[in-house]
């Protein structure tokens, strides 16, 4: 079977910035995958365009064995994939309810599959109680989980979230570990980005590293477990992290104003 998700030489500039640097990728399906990696890495810009919503500056992208920069090949991933990007893709004019009817719609489920599935996401995140509010008056957290049950709601193959735990509570955090654990588990494919490197350490099989935008690390979970090294050492290792200097803003806290 083709991986989910299969990159060559995968680079893209922002003016003199070479944000993502011949980024090879290549994840199997059944995995979960946390792609690591300072601010300002390349990580949002690499999955933007793993999900065709950024054009890639130079390499080539297969997600499910579909070349991304092929239009027709294209939509046929995207229809198989769930996205939940660095601006949460929601329509703040629409309620709850409403812009999950209209993912729904898009991905031609039946409406009473519909009904049912969207009230269980809205129930098991926390937001049924909510499902008439517009999203544009939805708090930070509320708009996540609201992203994260659009993306879940087609049952997609594979699932690209960046930085899905941010901003989100620790009881709903735990549903949505728990519920990406059994996704998996099933043998199919998650691609995160996380900063929370005790979640990652806890669900991921595979890591990779990402640092001014080359992909310098690639490991197994298995095997930095068996070597006894903890994520928070390679990730600190890799981003050539160290701890602050004692003497860095002495006159924070001093006296003067
Ligand atoms: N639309 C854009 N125009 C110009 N520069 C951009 C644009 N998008 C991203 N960049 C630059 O590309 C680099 C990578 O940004 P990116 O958002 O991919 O980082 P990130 O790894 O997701 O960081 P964070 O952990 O803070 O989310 C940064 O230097 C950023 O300023
Ligand atoms: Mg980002």
């Amino acid at each position: 079977m083709t991986p989910a998700i299969e990159t060559r030489g995968l680079s893209r500039r922002f003016g003199d910035v070479l944000a993502v640097d011949g980024v090879e990728l290549r994840v199997e399906r059944g995995t979960f995958y946390g792609f690591l990696g300072p601010n300002g890495a390349g990580k949002s810009t690499t999955i933007k365009m793993l999900t065709g919503l950024l054009a890639p500056s130079a390499g080539a992208v297969a997600v499910l064995g579909r070349d991304m920069l092929d239009a027709d090949a294209a939509l046929d991933a995207k229809r198989r994939v769930g996205v939940v990007p660095e601006n949460l893709a929601l329509f703040d004019n629409l309620t709850a309810e409403e812009n999950l009817t209209f993912v729904g719609r898009m991905h031609l489920l039946p409406r009473e599959t519909l009904r049912d599935r969207g009230g269980e996401l809205l129930a098991l995140l926390g937001l049924d109680a909510e499902g008439r509010k517009l999203s544009a008056d939805f708090s930070h957290g509320m708009r996540k989980k609201l992203a994260l049950a659009a993306a879940l709601l087609p049952n997609p193959e594979l699932l690209f979230l960046d930085e899905p735990f941010e901003g989100v509570d620790a009881v709903t955090s735990r549903v949505i570990r728990d519920l990406l654990a059994g996704y998996v588990a099933k043998g199919r494919t998650v691609f995160l980005t996380s900063h929370v490197l005790e979640v990652v350490e806890k669900l991921c099989t595979h890591v990779g590293m990402i640092v001014r935008g080359r992909l310098v690390e690639q490991v197994a979970m298995a095997d930095a477990r068996r070597d006894g090294r903890s994520l928070e050492e390679i990730f600190l290792h890799a981003a050539g992290g160290t701890a602050a200097d004692p003497r860095a803003l002495g006159w924070l806290g001093g006296e003067s104003p």
